[in-house]
């Protein structure tokens, strides 16, 4: 586990076993064999713009070719420069050109049980009428557009739409506050929010069309809301501001040729969690991007003609973004798209909903799989689960007892796992097994993809041995990679390119083995991940401190069984009493500030925050006391940790 104060990391995992793919998973992969990953991968590292010049020739469609195929100014890279076209033209209109229209893009299931099978010929249908309806309100090339949805399939439809016309969208999970909605409008200046009247999670209805009008009050730039009808609970409805989707789409036609869009245009903007409390708008751009996500999802998921793939992934992160919609379909792939909770009406949904369509490929995060040991077997054991042939794994590192129990209960003993090691700024997947030709080791994400030069750093920025932890940099540019942090140039030189010159900071710990496997160890600043989400502990403080009984607040993560880490905050109050009532009343402040993702599971108050001489606060002493290392586990009363800091102060300051 890492610890950021003395720059020692120590390596607490040592897993040995080997899982190579079995011979029939082999002889019919994409990559099928060591040898031909180690030839691909020198190939792609000795020319690394030769290698992706040819993939951009031969996997994306373009409207006019690209002259130059990289220009790396540190930090700023361009890609495929002079090329032009369309991320949506490659998901849809080249599937149905080459007579693959009738092909089923989507098997969708609603929480509530209603079903839905698109094909690629009536997606593309779809996307052409809301694009046309877009461009009716008056959006254009270059505006952004925040997309605020349940799961459903007019989710990719209103992303597809945007990248038809240009227009940058940004999309905001479903489970975000007001709060969190209005400031990425406001940084993202948006012109219009997309949302719906509602969606369905755990048999409630969720009014979303609620939240979206506490935060348009507070979002100035944005002129019109369109709102999808999904749970018909008739909202309140803005006039001159707020229109229906299918009143919107009723006359639109379905005729709406791609915008022609150069290589370097944006395409998104997604925010994520940094270390500072404000959110970043990662800026990607479309030809790097549409490529990485095409070829890392081919390559990954070993994907073929016929096989049906399940992302189980909400399309407000970029898991969603990369491979459901972008990845998946650039590659034309049947896919299923759930709108709800994996226990609802019980705790075997995911295991029906496989049975039903014949999954072949799960993707999923490991805190469900942890989730789903806790459940128990029983409730896998009623399914047929044989149509599965991989099974994927993403959002942080999963512990080599649920691989182990994902490898046997839900795989069969007969599905590679592929551990997908990536992150919001790279686009795609960095490193992962390929599922042919890569042996798995529980707990790692085993070697990088062709054209990825992974670095371990110490803190004298040397690379350090096999088997030692240090920080994880990317040496080389790659298509995917995030090209800005949306209007602060700043920050984005200052997070990831200033520690090391000339190489991209993960922000990840890692390991290499005498194997050359990578192991990530954890994050080096101050961000949690919780349930495979990133979240600053400085966000959940600011969030604290926004209400008027709390002085001072830390959080930071302690570890739990399910959700790898959970959240704890330390709290000093103003003139208040430490009671459960303010506990809760604090947890609900911050799932307004920032969504039910970021509630704290231990709200502990203290007299006093520890910190160091010079006034900073120990999170390496409060990470102990939350991991029950140290102090009493008490949590009704006022604590004091003056005694501590005295004892401790010492090695700290
Ligand atoms: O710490 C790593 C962890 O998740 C971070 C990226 O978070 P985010 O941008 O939200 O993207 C999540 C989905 C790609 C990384 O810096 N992480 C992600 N995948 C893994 C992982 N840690 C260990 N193993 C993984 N497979």
């Amino acid at each position: 586990m890492s610890n950021p104060s003395n720059g020692q990391i120590a390596n607490v995992l040592n897993e040995t076993r080997l899982f190579p793919p079995s011979e029939t998973f082999a002889k019919q992969a994409v990559i099928g064999s060591l040898r031909s990953y180690e030839e691909l991968y020198k190939e792609s590292i000795e020319d690394i713009e030769g290698f992706w010049a040819k993939q951009a020739r031969e996997h994306l469609h373009w409207f006019e070719p690209f002259h130059t195929t990289l220009e790396w100014k540190n930090p700023l890279a361009k890609w495929f420069i002079g090329g032009k076209t369309n991320v949506s033209y490659n998901c849809l209109d080249a599937h149905v050109l080459a007579g693959n229209g009738d092909r089923i893009a989507f098997h969708w299931e609603g929480e509530p049980g209603d079903r839905r099978t698109i094909t690629y010929a009536e997606m593309l249908n779809d996307v052409c009428r809301f694009a046309n309806a877009l461009k009716q309100l008056g959006i254009e090339k270059g505006d952004r557009v925040s997309i605020y949805m349940p799961m459903v399939p007019e989710l990719a439809v209103a992303m597809l739409a945007c990248a038809r016309i240009g227009a940058i969208h940004s999309v905001i999970f479903g489970g975000f506050s007001a709060e969190a909605i209005s400031d990425r409008n406001n940084d993202a200046q948006a012109k219009l929010l997309i949302t719906a009247d509602g969606g369905w999670r755990r048999g409630k209805a969720l009014s979303l069309k609620d939240t979206a009008d506490e935060a348009l009050a507070k979002s100035p730039t944005v002129e019109k809301c369109i709102v999808l009808k999904r749970i018909d609970n008739a909202p309140n409805m803005t006039p001159g501001r707020d229109v229906w989707w299918h009143d919107l789409v009723a006359n639109a036609s379905e005729d709406c040729p791609a915008t022609s869009m150069d290589s370097e245009d944006s395409l998104f903007i997604l925010y994520t969690s940094g270390s500072t409390g404000k959110p970043k708008g990662i800026r990607h751009t479309t030809a790097g991007y549409n490529l990485y996500a095409k070829r890392t999802f081919e390559w990954v998921f070993d994907h073929r003609e016929g096989d049906v793939f399940w992302c189980t992934a909400d399309c407000g992160w970029i898991t969603g973004h990369s491979y459901i919609v972008y990845g998946p379909m650039s590659a034309g792939a049947t896919q299923v798209m759930y709108e709800g909770a994996p226990n609802w009406p019980q705790e075997d949904r995911f295991w029906e909903i496989i049975e039903r369509y014949r999954v072949t490929i799960l993707y999923t995060a490991p805190t469900a799989i942890r989730t789903f040991i806790k459940w128990g077997d029983h409730h896998v054991d009623k399914h047929d689960l044989s149509s599965l042939r991989l099974l994927g794994s993403v959002g942080e590192g999963i512990n080599p007892e649920a691989w182990m129990w994902y490898y046997e209960k839900i795989g069969g003993g007969r599905c590679p796992i592929v551990d997908t090691w990536w992150q919001t700024e790279t686009g795609g997947i960095m490193m992962s097994p390929l599922p042919g030709a890569i042996a798995c080791k529980p707990g790692s994400c085993t070697r990088p993809l062709p054209g990825i030069v992974p670095r371990v750093l110490g803190h004298s920025l040397a690379d350090v041995e096999a088997n030692h932890g240090g920080m994880l940099c990317i040496e080389k540019p790659w298509p995917g990679m995030l090209r800005g942090i949306w209007g602060d140039d700043e920050r984005y030189q200052q997070q990831y390119w200033s520690l090391v010159p000339g190489m991209y900071l993960t922000g990840d710990n890692a390991r290499r083995d005498d194997d050359g496997y990578y192991w990530i160890m954890g994050r080096i600043d101050d961000v949690i991940n919780v349930s495979g989400h990133r979240l600053s502990t400085i966000e959940v403080e600011s969030a604290l401190v926004s209400h008027p009984a709390v002085a001072e607040a830390a959080a930071v993560g302690r570890p739990d069984d399910i959700k790898g880490q959970a959240i704890t905050v330390f709290v000093t109050l103003k003139n208040h009493e430490p009671t459960d009532a303010m506990r809760e009343m604090l947890k609900k402040h911050v799932r307004k500030e920032i969504g039910a993702l970021a509630v704290p599971d231990d709200v502990r108050f203290t007299s006093s925050l520890p910190k160091t001489r010079s006034g900073k606060i120990m999170r390496r002493l409060l990470r102990d006391i939350a991991a029950g290392k140290e102090g009493t586990g008490d949590t009704s009363t006022l604590e004091d940790y003056t005694v501590l800091v005295r004892l401790r102060n010492d090695d700290e300051s």
